[in-house]
Order: C-alpha cells, then sequence, then structure tokens
C-alpha cells in the first residue's frame, strides 16, 4: 500500500472506470425487463468439470499430500482461432499447471475485506469485488488439487446510517460463505485479525485450515487463463517447482516490499497456517487514534516478513517470482533495490498475468493508474467464460438477504456493474459499451433511456442481419438486476 510517499495518480482508463450516479428517480415499479442475463456465467458447463474431477480423483491416492507445478509458456502462437492465443498476446506468456497426489489438506480459507466509504469512493471496489463474486468463489463442494474446499468470510465495517457494531457480527451464513459487519479499524491486518479471533481464535482456525488467504476490496483478481491451476492453489503452491508438507511454511504475495523492511504487501497475502500462531500478534495492531495506522503498518505488516523468515519461513512473490527462504536472502534484496533506488512495487511492477491479484484502487487509493487499468481491461475482455466458479451463485443468494453492500441512505443509486451488446455465446461487445451506458445514466438523472435502434446508439454493429441484444447487469440500490433489451425495443430503467 502507499505509505511513505504519495502515489500519482494518473487520469483513470474512462472505459474501464466504473462510473456510478446518484440521484433521485421516481417511484415507478420496475416491470418488464427482469429477464435474466448473467453476462459472465452463461457459458459454464459444471458437467464437464465434473466429469475431469471425478476422473483425477480416481487417481488420487492416501498419503501425504505432493504437489508439483509447472510452468507452461504461451501455446497459442499458432493458432489464432484458439481464445489463449489473444490472452497470450496480452503479456499472460507463462502459465502454471498444479499436479498433486495424496490426501487434500482440508480447506483453506479466504477473508475478504469490503471497504466503507462515501458511495462515489466505492465504485473501484465494487467492481473489483464482482469480478471476485464471479471468478474467485469456490461453490461449497468444488475441490482443488490442494484443498477439499474452500471457506470464505466476507467483512465489511458497518455503513454509519445502519447503525454500529463492537465486535465482528453475522449478517449471513450458509454453506461456505459468511458475511459479516466488522467495527471500525485502522488497517485491513486489524480487520483480519478480528475476524480470526472470532472464529475461535489461533487455534480453532489452525485446526480447519491449514491456509488462508487475506484480500482488500482495493485488490483484483485472479488473473487467470482458461487452463490454469485453481488459484488458491497457485497461492499455497508459492512458485514452488515441488511442495510437500515438508516445504516450510510460505507466505506468498504479489508483490514484496523492501520499505521498512522485507515485507508481504498487505492488500493480498497467501500463508501456510503453520506459523500463524507466530504471525498472529501482527494482526492485532488495532489502535482506533490518530496514530493507528502507522501503528498498523509499522508494528504489523512490516516486522511481520522478516519474523516469518526469522522462523524458518519462506516469503515469495508472485509478479516477481522471487522466493525469499532466510533472513539474508530478504537483505540481500533490500540491498539491490537500494542500489536502484527502488524500495516499493508500484502498479508499473505488477505482470497482473504472474500476479494473480493485482492493486487496484479501493481502500489506499481511490483511482487505479491508467496503465494497469488499460491491462486488466483486456484481459477481462478475453477472460475465459469458463474460469467463473458455482460458488457465486450462493454469495448472490447471501447477498440477497442483507444489506452488506448497502451503500448509502437517503440517495437512490444505480451501478453498472457489466454490460455487453451483441449476440448471446457469439459475440459480446463490452469496450464502450459500458462508458455509453454510465454516460447515458448521468444525463437522464439517474435513469437508463437506450433508444430502440440499439446499432444506432452504439454506432457500431457487432453482427450484421442477425437480431442482436444489449445486455445490462446492475445494481440499483442494495438489488442486482439483469436486463436485456432486443434491438427494436427501447430500455427504461427504472421503468
Ligand atoms: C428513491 O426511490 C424511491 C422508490 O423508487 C422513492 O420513494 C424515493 O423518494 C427515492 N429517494 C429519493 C431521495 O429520491
Ligand atoms: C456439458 O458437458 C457434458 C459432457 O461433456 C455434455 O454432455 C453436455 O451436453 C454439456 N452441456 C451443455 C449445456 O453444453
Ligand atoms: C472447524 O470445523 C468444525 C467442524 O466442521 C466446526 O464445527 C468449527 O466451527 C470449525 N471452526 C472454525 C474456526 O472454522
Ligand atoms: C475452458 O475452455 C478452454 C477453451 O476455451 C478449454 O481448453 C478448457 O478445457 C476449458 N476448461 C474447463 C475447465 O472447462
Ligand atoms: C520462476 O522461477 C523459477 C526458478 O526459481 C524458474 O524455474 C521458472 O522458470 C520461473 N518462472 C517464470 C515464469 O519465470
Ligand atoms: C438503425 O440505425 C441504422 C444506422 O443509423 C440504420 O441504418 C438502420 O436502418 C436503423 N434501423 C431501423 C430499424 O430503423
Ligand atoms: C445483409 O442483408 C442485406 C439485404 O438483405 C444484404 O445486401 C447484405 O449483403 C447482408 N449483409 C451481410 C453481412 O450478410
Amino acid at each position: 500500500m502507499a505509505r511513505y510517499q504519495k502515489v500519482a495518480l494518473i487520469a483513470l482508463c474512462s472505459t474501464f472506470f466504473l462510473f456510478l450516479s446518484l440521484t433521485t428517480l421516481h417511484r415507478t415499479p420496475v416491470a418488464h425487463q427482469d429477464t435474466l442475463i448473467d453476462p459472465t456465467a452463461q457459458q459454464v458447463n459444471t458437467s464437464e468439470r465434473n466429469n475431469d474431477a471425478e476422473l483425477s480423483e480416481a487417481n488420487r491416492k492416501e498419503g501425504p499430500l505432493q504437489c508439483s507445478m509447472t510452468w507452461h509458456a504461451s501455446s497459442g502462437d499458432n493458432d489464432r482461432d484458439n481464445p489463449e492465443y489473444k490472452h497470450d498476446q496480452q503479456g499472460c506468456r507463462h502459465r502454471q499447471s498444479i499436479a498433486c497426489t495424496g490426501k487434500r489438506l482440508g480447506r483453506a480459507l479466504v477473508i475478504y475485506m469490503l471497504q466503507t466509504k462515501y458511495v462515489r469512493d466505492m465504485a473501484v471496489e465494487l467492481n473489483s469485488f464482482d469480478f471476485f463474486m464471479n471468478v474467485g468463489v469456490f461453490g461449497e463442494h468444488e475441490s482443488t488439487e490442494m484443498f477439499e474446499g474452500v471457506d470464505y468470510v466476507f467483512t465489511r465495517m458497518m455503513p454509519p446510517h445502519l447503525g454500529k457494531v463492537s465486535a465482528p457480527t453475522i449478517i449471513a451464513e450458509k454453506g461456505n460463505i459468511k458475511l459479516m459487519w466488522v467495527p471500525e479499524g485502522p488497517c485491513d491486518l486489524c480487520a483480519h485479525g478480528r475476524v480470526i479471533a472470532y472464529l475461535g481464535g489461533v487455534d480453532a482456525v489452525k485446526a480447519n485450515y491449514s491456509f488462508i488467504a487475506l484480500l482488500n476490496g482495493g485488490s483484483r483478481g485472479p488473473f487467470q487463463a482458461a487452463n490454469d491451476a485453481a488459484w488458491i492453489d497457485v497461492m499455497a503452491v508459492g512458485g514452488q517447482a515441488t511442495w510437500s508438507e515438508a516445504t516450510p511454511p510460505i507466505m506468498v504475495g504479489p508483490t514484496v516490499s523492501s520499505q521498512g523492511s522485507v515485507h508481504v504487501q498487505t492488500y493480498c497475502i497467501g500463508l501456510h497456517t503453520a506459523r500463524l500462531t507466530q504471525y498472529f500478534p501482527f494482526l492485532t495492531q488495532c489502535d482506533n487514534s490518530a496514530a493507528g495506522k502507522a501503528r498498523c503498518i509499522n508494528g504489523g505488516e512490516i516486522p511481520a516478513g522478516i519474523e516469518w523468515l526469522r522462523g524458518g519461513g519462506w516469503i515469495h512473490s508472485l509478479s516477481a517470482n522471487d522466493t525469499l527462504r532466510t533472513p539474508d536472502d530478504a537483505a540481500a534484496l533490500a540491498q539491490a533495490r537500494q542500489k536502484i533506488k527502488f524500495l516499493e512495487p508500484t502498479h508499473a511492477h505488477l505482470d497482473l498475468c504472474s500476479a494473480l491479484f493485482a492493486k487496484f484502487g479501493g481502500t489506499f487509493t481511490k483511482n487505479v493508474r491508467a496503465r494497469t487499468a488499460a491491462h486488466a481491461a483486456q484481459l477481462i475482455l478475453l477472460y475465459p467464460l469458463n474460469r467463473t466458479l458455482s460458488g457465486r451463485v450462493l454469495l448472490r443468494e447471501l447477498l440477497g438477504s442483507g444489506r452488506f453492500l448497502n451503500l448509502a441512505e437517503g440517495v437512490n443509486y444505480t451501478v453498472i456493474i457489466n454490460a455487453w451488446f451483441g449476440v448471446p455465446g457469439k459475440i459480446e461487445i463490452r469496450d464502450g459499451v459500458l462508458q455509453r451506458l454510465r454516460e447515458n445514466i448521468d444525463a437522464n438523472s439517474g435513469r437508463l433511456v437506450v433508444p430502440s435502434n440499439l446499432t444506432d446508439y452504439f454506432g457500431l454493429d457487432p453482427a450484421p442481419n442477425v437480431s442482436k441484444v444489449l445486455a445490462i447487469h446492475l445494481r440499483y440500490n442494495d438489488n442486482d438486476h439483469h436486463l436485456r433489451a432486443a434491438d427494436g425495443q427501447e430500455l427504461r430503467f427504472p421503468d
């Protein structure tokens, strides 16, 4: 995170910024448009995936878990019709596959923190959250090569207009997902630490989980191609060609900073819980005074890295593909970076593909650096549809039952989350479409009014002589709506 220096916030890539419109809307019933379209979900064929899972299941034996990781260079060079070809051209030139034998570890735990801020400042985080919801959340019974399953706790500070909690409080819970309010706190590590305490403390969490991922709403990902290993496995294997339970506990993050001392950047940390007892004190620097944030960083994040190494743990940086195995490795890295006056990796140093999660605005930066945004937008456009995970269905259900995503009181807001124009499953144009719709909401005081001639409206015809649709996923106040308008039909929302 940006700490001692101000991060230069360059103008946002406009096609990617989630434009958020706050406005007054007329009281009118929402009617015809609720015919569903889930832009990212429609091509998922879970039965295929299950068949694969059953096959590989038969090959797994009892005995300790042994994993091997293979790097693959870009594969689609010759076949321009291969979806991976396009993905590769955007810079994702290396892929990891992970194969394991032996008994899986139990379940992994993911704690995901969403911030609470003024509505306009939530746009980037909400967009990242939506992305994670679609491609980051495993279903309750979905196993990976390394883990029997993955559990999730989504936390958010309670917005003041809804009240205040003095301890973590469950909002909704089902299957492998919990939604939770957490009290106000000075920083991310403190918020994550409170969840661990709520779950029964270090020993209880260690008893159930051998791996934890801590994620902030400002991180975006996972960025992966069609056949990549499960993201949680990529974190857990921590860049090692082979992994077994004899491998020292690894702490992994997209980047490693050497500011202050070598440490994993906190917007995304994965760690093997073998050293959770020793790490936990760094998650409890919860001081709400003005000095609280500095204390959280200087007494939490920064010293945690070197302590991890001193205790025999390893640190791996996903984007640099570097593993630090001893305090001497950390000193050498810090020295090498001092020579070139490089302390903190910033967006420019992130390869989104290999980092898995990139810092993408949110808690500590409201905006996204243009280059990062452009790169990410390209990757998202080419995102293989079959990376969606089945946990998104349950998460949506839980979100619908509480006020976890409630942003503001007394104003009606419409946020376009996703949209495309084209022929379902064949050609779905997103670029420019999102932006046009966001401008539309702005121009119509919060309402969406799209004229009937879509070709004319968007200024492009992605499929001449074929009937096209406009599909929109938006959030209106607390509720998600999936709208669909056929060419030739005017769309008004709210009606
Ligand atoms: C928001 O919308 C509701 C119902 O559509 C309406 O009753 C309310 O007055 C609106 N709020 C504002 C601030 O316009
Ligand atoms: C999903 O995959 C299975 C197995 O390959 C196939 O039988 C089925 O027809 C597919 N379903 C869809 C909707 O494509
Ligand atoms: C650990 O798992 C047991 C059995 O499923 C469950 O009862 C308990 O609540 C879990 N504890 C934590 C901290 O997740
Ligand atoms: C996803 O799609 C790609 C090609 O588009 C295919 O090669 C791959 O096997 C699919 N993966 C799954 C899990 O269905
Ligand atoms: C990552 O580093 C390992 C050596 O530590 C190397 O074998 C591997 O090729 C590297 N992967 C990439 C994509 O650079
Ligand atoms: C829609 O607009 C395009 C481009 O302006 C035009 O060519 C076409 O005839 C229009 N379609 C209808 C049904 O009016
Ligand atoms: C669309 O239809 C018109 C008139 O039927 C025809 O002249 C034109 O070639 C068609 N365009 C395409 C791309 O098929």
